[in-house]
């Protein structure tokens, strides 16, 4: 049970304040009924509350897939910096929302954004073994070599060992590849491919696990993740893209 001002503040509705006042205000019902407690306490799942006569859609949790710009950090909040929760439309802005791990400022692509502690902690930690997929631009070609160094695990700069990484080539000719790694050490696809005397010249996340980026969203675009994709097996990973 909680807290009728509460349950709306973290729908998104507004403010603890100005929730208040809406229901202060005589706004807000109560399966049907107008209801003028902020404290009223209630299960939100079994009761149509409603704001101005449009009833709140409640959602214990939001999950939202961005496609991140290039530009931005993945932060809940930054003092000098735009971050990835600035930038979400105001219909998915909610209080506590953060990114489920990083992407480097100039890395865009597949960025999941939830208030879901658990959920974040099932997806980035270390022991639970998600794959992460990129599409990787190089400077130059990597050699059968090189490509091998990486599928082994790579030591990067110093002597810290990576995990075996799946390595594919998507255009050799323009030095694209697809890397897939099942950590999250500090710039590691940067690094794993300066193990190798490469520099990256462009990086996009397409997938997490078995969640692919969704094409349609152009950069800086976001939206909730639809049922089935919620459904879908994290610790699985699509065959090579
Ligand atoms: N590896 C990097 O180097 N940067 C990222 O943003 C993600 C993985």
């Amino acid at each position: 049970m909680e807290r009728l001002d509460k349950i709306l503040a973290s729908q998104g509705i507004g403010t603890r304040s100005e929730v208040r006042k809406m229901i202060w205000a005589g706004r807000v019902t109560v399966d049907g009924v107008p209801c003028k407690y902020i404290d009223r306490k209630l299960e939100p799942s079994e009761h149509d509350i409603a704001v101005s006569g449009v009833s709140v859609c409640y959602k214990k949790h939001l999950y939202i897939m961005m496609n991140k710009p290039k530009g931005v950090v993945s932060a809940s909040n930054d003092s000098h910096v735009e971050t990835v929760v600035d930038i979400l439309p105001p219909d998915l802005r909610r209080k506590g929302l953060f990114p489920v791990g990083r992407l480097d400022k100039d890395t865009t692509g597949l960025l999941i954004i939830t208030d879901d502690g658990a959920f974040a902690h099932a997806v980035t930690s270390p022991g639970k073994k998600v794959y992460k997929t990129y599409r990787v631009t190089l400077d130059a070609p990597l050699t059968e070599e090189d490509i091998r160094a990486l599928s082994d695990g790579a030591v990067i700069d110093g002597g810290e060992q990576c995990l075996p990484a799946q390595v594919a080539v998507l255009d050799g000719e323009h030095f694209i590849y697809q890397i897939r790694i099942r950590e999250g050490k500090y710039h590691q696809i940067k690094r794993m491919a300066q193990s190798v005397g490469r520099s990256v010249t462009q990086l996009e996340r397409t997938a997490v696990g078995s969640l692919l980026l969704d094409r349609s969203l152009v950069c800086g675009e976001a939206r909730e993740l639809r049922q089935e994709e919620m459904s879908l097996p994290l610790l699985e990973t699509p065959s090579l893209l």
